[in-house]
């Protein structure tokens, strides 16, 4: 039986990941944390990942550990870097020691957001953020050290965990009124969607970078409306500008105004395997989700 090793199990794809290959596979899963069943690991720790990679022997590694706080990363770049570079870099010198396939995860972010059509996978990447400078270090890492490797960009991912769609669920509860940013466009992208063309990929040798939303896209502000619509909230959106928004919290990374990705790379290498529209993918997630839940 293949055995696949994942990082970051607990996280969103990280779970997706275990519900779509089931007990096809046989887990090795590791996260940062204590837990029953899972080892683990923190995967800027060479020894630590070579350790892992050694004694269990993975035929592939899915990368699903990373600091995702976009934000956070503006205030903790060192910290981010170790996550998102020196992890991927550490999981790649295993992968090329042990033979494993290495599948890593990156982001829509390592683009600078001012282009005006979608971005394919050999456009020139040049992050405006903590957290797209972290990602995209990580990408180079794998392609430098890595032999056989898959490397996914993806987007506005939401799926078991914390994200965007639960946030904005749970602020509706006690606000008539949310504001939220209408001039920054991408595509919201389902960790159930990511999971498949993960599984697709995994089988293939059809090594590179790939870009993987969901079709079709949106800004934050109909995303929300979207969501809103779907579960019958009837909170308002208050539609403002990256520049009026950043004026209310100072905080806040700045992201891409544009980041649409074309999978280009996947339409080459097959007929046989689209990611879902990111209408009906949100629609799928909120079937049957429970309000409560967010309490
Ligand atoms: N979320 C998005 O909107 C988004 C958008 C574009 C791309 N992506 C990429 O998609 C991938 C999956 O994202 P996700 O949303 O599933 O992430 P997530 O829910 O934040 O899960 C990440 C997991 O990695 C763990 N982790 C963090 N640092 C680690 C380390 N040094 N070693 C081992 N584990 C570590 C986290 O543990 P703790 O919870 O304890 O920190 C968590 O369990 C990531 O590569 C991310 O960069 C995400």
């Amino acid at each position: 039986m293949k055995k696949i090793l994942v990082t970051g199990c607990n996280g969103q794809l990280g779970r997706a990941i275990q519900k779509e290959y089931g007990s096809s596979v046989e887990f090795i899963l590791t996260d940062m944390i204590d837990m029953e069943g899972i080892i683990k690991l923190d995967i800027s720790n060479l020894e630590q990942v070579m350790d892992v990679a050694r004694t269990q022997k993975p035929d592939v590694i899915i990368n699903c550990a990373a600091f995702t706080n976009v934000d956070g990363c503006e205030v903790h770049e060192d910290v981010a870097f170790k996550a998102n570079a020196i992890g991927p870099r550490n999981l790649a010198i295993a992968s090329r020691e042990i033979g494993a396939k290495l599948i890593h995860v990156s982001t829509d972010y390592v683009f600078e957001g001012n282009g005006t059509r979608p971005y394919v996978e050999t456009d020139e990447p040049n992050p405006i953020s903590a957290y797209g400078r972290t990602k995209l270090a990580g990408e180079k890492f794998v392609q430098q050290f890595a032999d056989r490797f898959f490397i996914l960009r993806t987007a506005w991912l939401y799926g078991d965990g914390k994200n965007f769609v639960k946030t904005m669920l749970k602020v509706s509860k006690n606000h008539d009124e949310v504001t939220v940013v209408d001039d920054q466009v991408g595509s919201p992208t389902s960790a159930v969607e990511l999971a498949k063309m993960i599984h697709f990929l995994e089988g293939t040798e059809s090594y590179g970078i790939y870009h993987a939303t969901c079709e079709g896209s949106t800004n934050w502000a109909e995303f929300t409306e979207e969501i809103y619509r779907l579960m019958g909230v009837k909170t308002k959106v208050k539609h403002v500008t990256s520049e009026e928004y950043k004026a209310m919290n100072p905080a806040s990374a700045d992201r891409p105004h544009y980041s649409i990705l074309e999978d280009q790379m996947l339409k080459a290498t097959t007929d046989k395997f689209l990611m879902a529209d990111w209408k009906d993918a949100i629609k799928a997630y909120l079937d049957g989700f429970d309000m409560s839940t967010l309490d």
